[in-house]
């Protein structure tokens, strides 16, 4: 999606980041288990839930479904209220194109009524972003499934039957949506090769609690027997771990000394070991984590990879990261083929890179400057707020429609930790 908004962050860099912020629930996790609720036809209420446009268009969904949703954001609580007689079998395409994982309806309403159907699913715009492990699956529990000009339509009024899939890639929406189908199929279904994200698990508990049987959620395969019908249930989202990692790259490009809350350290071991490899100086117990920028910071190579390895989300922001590291850094995005989109909008504050397809080179440090940037995408546009803390001078934000579909009031959360950022309308 290209930002068409003309509001912009207008950001005085140079303030050194320190205090205390807690964390919000996670968006991945948000969106899977808003889809959950159609599962059931038994209210379920979901808890820390972020105050962000995805969630709100994600429930926009859910009542073109036939749900009744009431979203409280500031208690951070969605309640979701299916149709007794079963939801509507397909929701608008202009809705369904604001985000990917709208395409997440598919599971629960072909599981449960054997008929679904979704026009083109939209999202980022980092690569050319398939569906086939999607479909694959769909057919091998049995579905017929047909796809006409990105509309894709799947049957199964038979119900679906249980299956061994073996996925190409572990997708991380294809394996929920297969998750989400299982759990409704008659007999064991096995999602071999399965994305092992930490939000996948945050499905599966919520699934457990309606009344699935769901082994194995967080490793490779994972083994469901279905059962034949689900309740509602009451569920807590983990936090959001590409919101703890954006905040720590903040409170570490400007030398700072945040404190995170309410966070769970086993989910981000990977940006750990790659933030104290640079240098920055990390104490974590049970549920805070510390960051504390350091001086002078070593350049290091990044892989960006499925989970556990570096989370793609965090591979802009780290790149603007790396500009201030002393030395050339090699970043390697593995999981997108078009995400380096922000690199030229670095270079605008005087970021020395040279890029090759998937990979960047970052020859740091490097002074910033003040610019004037764009951010296509969200992680992009979370980069040149990073990059535009540590600049010298003032820099204007575009592409705040972005930030705003997955960070809850970035720019108030920074302010609150002592930044100077405006939004400006
Ligand atoms: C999810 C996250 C997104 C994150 C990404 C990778 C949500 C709502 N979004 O996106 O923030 O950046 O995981 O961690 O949870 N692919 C196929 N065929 C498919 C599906 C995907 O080839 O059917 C490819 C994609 O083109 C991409 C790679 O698999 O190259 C990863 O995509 P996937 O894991 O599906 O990402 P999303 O689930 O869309």
């Amino acid at each position: 999606m290209d930002s068409d908004s003309d509001t912009y962050l207008h950001i005085r860099g140079g303030r050194r980041l320190s205090g205390a912020i807690t964390i919000g629930g996670a968006k991945n996790a948000a969106l899977p288990c808003l889809a959950a609720t159609l599962l059931t036809d038994q209210p379920s209420r979901l808890r820390r839930v972020p105050a962000i446009s995805d969630v709100r268009r994600f429930c926009e969904i859910l009542r073109a479904l036939g749900a009744d949703v009431d979203f409280d954001p500031e208690r951070g609580e969605v309640e979701v209220r299916p149709p007794p007689g079963g939801c509507a079998e397909t929701p608008p395409d202009q809705l369904v194109a604001s985000l990917r994982a709208s395409f997440l309806i598919m599971g629960p309403l072909l599981a449960r009524s054997g008929r679904a159907a979704c026009g083109a699913p939209g999202g980022d715009t980092i690569g050319e972003r398939p569906l086939d492990v999607h479909l694959a699956g769909f057919r091998a529990f049995g579905a017929q499934v047909e796809t006409d000009g990105g509309r894709t339509t799947a049957y199964a009024p038979a119900g679906l039957r249980s299956a061994r899939i073996v996925l190409d890639y572990p997708s991380v929406l294809g394996t929920e949506n297969l998750l989400l189908a299982a759990v409704l199929a008659r007999g064991r279904t096995e999602i071999v090769n399965a994305a092992m994200e930490p939000e996948i698990v945050c499905l599966a508990e919520m699934l457990i609690r309606m009344g699935a049987q769901i082994t194995g959620a967080g490793q490779h395969t994972i083994t469901v027997d279905g059962v034949e019908r689900l309740g509602g249930c009451d569920h807590e989202l983990i936090a959001d771990r590409i919101e703890i990692g954006t905040l720590a790259i903040a409170a570490a490009i400007t030398g700072g000394d945040v404190r995170l809350r309410r966070i769970e350290p086993r989910h981000f071991d990977a940006l750990s070991a790659k933030l104290e490899q640079i240098g920055v100086k990390l104490d974590c117990d049970a549920d805070e984590l510390r960051v504390r920028g350091a001086e002078p910071l070593q350049a290091a190579n990044v892989q960006a990879l499925p989970y556990p390895g570096f989370a793609t989300d965090l591979q802009a922001p780290i790149t603007a990261l790396l500009t201030q590291a002393h030395g050339t850094s090699v970043v390697h995005e593995r999981v997108f083929e078009d995400r380096m989109q922000h690199l030229q909008q670095l270079e605008k504050f005087g970021a020395n890179l040279t890029s090759d397809d998937d990979k960047s080179k970052v020859h740091g440090p490097a002074k910033l400057t003040g610019a004037v940037v764009c951010g296509t995408d969200i992680r992009a546009a979370a980069a040149l707020v990073v990059a535009a803390l540590a600049a010298d001078g003032e820099s204007r934000v575009y592409g705040v429609d972005h930030l705003d579909r997955a960070y809850v009031a970035l720019d108030q959360n920074l302010n609150h930790l002592g930044a100077d950022i405006q939004r400006i309308h």
